[in-house]
């Protein structure tokens, strides 16, 4: 990478449950999401050259995990809110933060948006030395399955056409099209196809990043790339018709650089 380009990391599905670890379904490992995600920090301070900044892909806390019998009020998940906050504090650049199932809205404007209305959506574009980067809000209260409502969409289709002159990013937290995970194909993006009807007609986006299925994919639809990330906590390793099989990490992350336009990336897992 020359000086023209510029570096960042993306970090997903955190999982942060404070107070909490994750008891792995269909085992009886207790995973500390808290370990996993300061590990990933310790590595991201090493890296050379430095992020300019981190994209967090969703699924940032999720102390319903601990309590899937009822639903948690924001009062609830605001420790583990709290808890990222300060794990966050320890990277080396600012952080974009987006929603995926597991989040609260009105937790995580509080703790990690204060300029934020508690209320608003969790999706933005900005940019940073010529590249356009769009974060969508794809959590849909009460389902592990994701959506984009139609004023997003409309949203999205104005900022696109407002950018057209920059090579675009897209994040989701939800993946658009079935990965081939039998399970985590029963919560996609439901209107994925929507989404993609509108990356078609916006050539400059050329690449798509979602977290969610915690674990990596590429896959190629035209000129479009989609990437997933790899969890900072558990892994998918397998799913069947009936479940899934999760792994006690290794902690993982994306790296992309991006320079004149043209993007690389790699991933990287912390053993
Ligand atoms: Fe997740
Ligand atoms: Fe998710």
């Amino acid at each position: 990478m020359t000086d023209d380009g510029f570096r960042f990391v993306h970090l997903t599905d955190t999982h942060i449950m404070a107070g909490g670890t994750w008891r792995i379904r269909g085992g009886d490992v207790e995973f500390d999401t808290d370990a996993s995600l300061r590990r990933v920090v310790e590595v991201v301070r090493a890296l050379d050259p430095a992020p300019a900044f981190a994209v967090l892909g969703g699924d940032l806390a999720s102390p319903d995990i601990l309590h899937r019998e009822r639903t948690l009020t924001a009062a609830e998940y605001a420790p583990s809110y709290a808890r990222l906050k300060e794990i966050l504090a320890g990277l080396p650049c600012r952080a974009h933060y987006m929603m995926g199932n597991h989040d609260n809205l009105e937790a995580l404007n509080r703790a990690l948006r204060p300029e934020a209305p508690v209320d608003v959506p969790c999706y933005y574009g900005f940019d940073h030395d010529g590249t356009h980067l769009v974060a969508l809000d794809s959590h849909e209260v009460g389902h592990a399955d994701g959506v984009l409502d139609a004023a997003q969409l409309a949203w999205l289709e104005r900022d696109l056409s407002a950018h057209r002159d920059r090579p675009t990013i897209v994040f989701v937290h939800h993946h658009p099209w079935p990965l081939g995970h039998a399970w985590m194909d029963t919560m996609p993006l439901r209107n994925g196809a929507e989404l993609m009807d509108i990356l078609a007609r916006h050539a400059h986006v050329s690449w798509l990043i979602g977290g969610h299925v915690h674990s990596e994919q590429v896959i190629q639809r035209g000129a479009l790339t989609m990437l997933t990330t790899p969890s900072t906590c558990i892994q998918l390793s397998k799913t069947t018709a009936s479940g899934a099989h999760f792994d006690p990490g290794p902690p993982g992350f994306r790296v992309v650089d991006v320079e004149h336009g043209r993007l690389s990336s790699f991933v990287v897992h912390v053993r």
